[in-house]
């Protein structure tokens, strides 16, 4: 039998402004998710929040895209968004994009990121997730853990994972995708996903020789951009993702290296700066330096039949320090830019923001030079 596991996630109010979820809206989802599972329509559940985002991990066995569990996820965030108006909360129901389900939560504003596989013998996955950023925040790092034999020993030393490993990537301005195998197609892959405004890693995949079958999925992150669908800036597209590790996979250890370095990111204040993405504990995810900096949290479980065993809350722990500290340090020196690129987002990246309006109102008082 087949487990799914579905990370759905939604900013439906934030307290205050966009730096937390109210425990009144952990509360509601809890309980929620508690009946769900009683009635055996998903086989265990985590509500985690990272930031302003409201993450529901679910284990079951529907497969990706399933209309139940969809709207079992869009039930809570609804619900979660009365009880935000109920207390005024910033930006309630910001990510709903839409009053009616209509089947599939994607495209509707919630992020999702899903992998159905046959459990393993044993098999750890790390849950990410992600506040004031974006999907192209992960391109760096999972391109690091599977592809990168100086981030991942095990692509050296281990020989099932001597044949790589396939990468989907998205082009999210065409809406077109494409599949790059590493290590053969790495530097042309590279040339895309540098790009992270545009191309994001949306799936990979074993290459040939591994313990995973090739056709199975072993990692998704959430690429909705909300910009994209609402056709205006209504909040960044804080994204999640799933990892499967060991055994041919990168080992935890592997998955979370990548995360060591605070690499720069597009979010933080208005959707509309770059800066360094910090690791912490799910009660650490407070972005409140001009509402940042970035933030990313793994939450890393066991699967047993479904059962999510866990989360063990990998960024709490003492090595991460010296990464958050550098990552303040990094702030820092990005804030001192103000207003000014590479701080700000370059023009086409702000395309969705008030910026087109002002260039709109100034138009005519432009003369030729
Ligand atoms: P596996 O090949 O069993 O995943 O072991 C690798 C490991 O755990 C190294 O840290
Ligand atoms: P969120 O996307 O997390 O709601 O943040 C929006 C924002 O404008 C932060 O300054
Ligand atoms: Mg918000
Ligand atoms: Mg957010």
């Amino acid at each position: 039998m087949k487990t799914t596991i579905s990370m759905i996630k939604a900013d439906v109010g934030g307290f205050p402004g966009h730096v937390s979820v109210h425990p009144e809206l952990m509360k509601i989802a809890e309980e929620m998710l508690a009946k769900a599972k009683k009635e055996k329509k998903i086989t265990d559940y985590f509500v985690g929040k990272c930031g302003d985002d409201l993450n529901l991990i679910l284990s079951h066995t529907k497969g990706v895209d399933n209309k139940e569990i969809h709207s079992l996820a869009w039930d809570v965030f609804k619900a979660g968004t009365e009880v935000a108006k109920k207390l005024k909360l910033y930006g309630a129901g910001q990510d709903l994009l839409s009053d009616a389900f209509s089947g599939n939560i994607r495209g509707m504003g919630p992020g999702v990121a899903e992998l159905e596989f046959p459990e393993r013998k044993s098999e750890p996955i790390i849950c990410f997730m992600m506040d004031k950023t974006d999907p192209g925040a992960f391109n760096l790092p999972v391109y690091r853990m599977f592809a990168d034999p100086f981030n991942t020993p095990g692509l050296v030393i281990d020989p099932t994972m001597q044949g790589g490993f396939r990468f989907e990537v998205y082009d999210t301005v065409q809406g077109r995708k494409i599949t790059f195998k590493t290590p053969e197609e790495m530097y042309s892959m590279l040339a895309f996903v540098g790009s992270r405004s545009r191309y994001v890693i949306k799936r990979v995949y074993p290459g040939p020789g591994n313990k995973v079958p090739e056709n199975e999925a072993v990692c998704c992150v959430s690429t909705e951009k909300l910009s994209q669908i609402a056709g205006q800036y209504v909040g960044k597209d804080d994204p999640v993702a799933i990892v499967r590790a060991q055994s041919g996979l990168p080992a935890v250890g592997e998955v979370l290296e990548p995360f060591s370095f605070p690499h720069l990111v597009a979010g933080w204040m208005r959707g509309s700066h770059q800066g360094p993405l910090m690791p912490c504990s799910m009660e650490q995810a407070t972005p409140t330096r001009l509402d940042g900096p970035p933030r990313v949290v793994a939450l890393g479980f066991q699967l047993a039949d479904g059962k999510l065993v866990g989360p063990f809350d990998i960024f709490a722990d003492v090595a991460y320090d010296y990464t958050r500290q550098k990552a303040n340090k990094i702030a820092e020196y990005m804030r001192r830019h103000g207003p000014f690129e590479p701080h700000r987002l370059p023009e086409e990246d702000l395309e969705y923001t008030n910026l087109p309006k002002l260039q709109e109102k100034f138009k005519d008082r432009f003369s030729k030079i």
